[in-house]
């Protein structure tokens, strides 16, 4: 059986949400943002690692938040992230257990996965570098200037939208981020980075509820899902 780590980042600031708590910190139904997201990957077999990045005033925090999470067989770990998002990666990246063979990244604010969906994308890595959970685009994607004058609209319907988790052969991901610090590149996910060094990738359709809570509205649906109000 593949072992597999799982990164979360969780060290962003929250700005857009305008929370004075990070928004991996909120509790909704009781539970932290970060408690949900990581009870998702526990009950998937192939989890022997979990790494969080988070900031250093936040490492308290995580560690209390492993307490409540200890499954055995799964190493916890906690990093500092960093300014960006992939800096926190690449930290965590560093953690990385010798063993492991397949690496999950997935965002800390995306309570909503499924185990089933973590399940299909890592059987893709049979085939495939990587495996990227995602959905069609629902609207139709504008491609602008610095003006915000439209240059192009890409064919809906070979667009999709790319969510986490994204899983990768462990090799493979280690290269792309030691290419990506080098080269100055950053991505906004982490299967730009492994494009660049010629991975293969697949989507993985995932569900509309993987939102990734990031304005007040979604804290608000987020809500209403997990009193089960929708
Ligand atoms: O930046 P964005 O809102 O897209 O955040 C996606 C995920 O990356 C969040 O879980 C956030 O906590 C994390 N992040 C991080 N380090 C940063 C910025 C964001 O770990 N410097």
């Amino acid at each position: 059986m593949r072992k597999l780590a799982v990164i979360i980042p969780a060290a962003g600031s929250g700005t857009r949400l305008g929370s004075p708590l990070p928004k991996p910190f909120i509790e909704i139904a009781g539970k932290t943002i970060l408690e949900h997201t990581i009870s998702k990957f526990l009950v998937v077999r192939e989890v022997c690692e979990v790494i969080v990045a988070t900031s250093k005033d936040s490492i308290e925090r995580v560690n209390h938040i492993f307490k409540n999470c200890s499954v055995d067989g799964v190493d916890f770990k906690v990093v500092e992230g960093g300014a960006e998002r992939q800096y926190s990666i690449d930290n965590a990246l560093k953690k990385v257990g010798e063993e492991i063979d397949i690496v999950a990244v997935h965002d800390a604010v995306r309570p909503f996965i499924s185990a089933e969906i973590i399940k299909e994308a890592i059987s893709r890595l049979d085939s495939f570098d990587g495996a990227v959970v995602g959905v069609p685009a629902k609207d139709t994607i504008k491609l602008v200037d610095d003006t915000h004058k439209i240059k192009q609209t890409p064919d809906r319907t070979k667009l999709w939208q790319a969510q986490t988790p994204q899983i990768f052969r462990k090799e493979i991901l280690l290269q792309a981020y030691e290419h990506a610090i080098k080269h100055y590149y950053f991505g906004t996910d982490d299967s730009s980075l492994v494009e660049r060094v010629g991975g293969s990738i697949v989507m993985v359709e995932g569900g509309r509820e993987n939102l990734k809570i990031t304005f007040p509205i979604d804290l608000k649906v987020a809500e209403m899902i997990l009193s089960g109000k929708i």
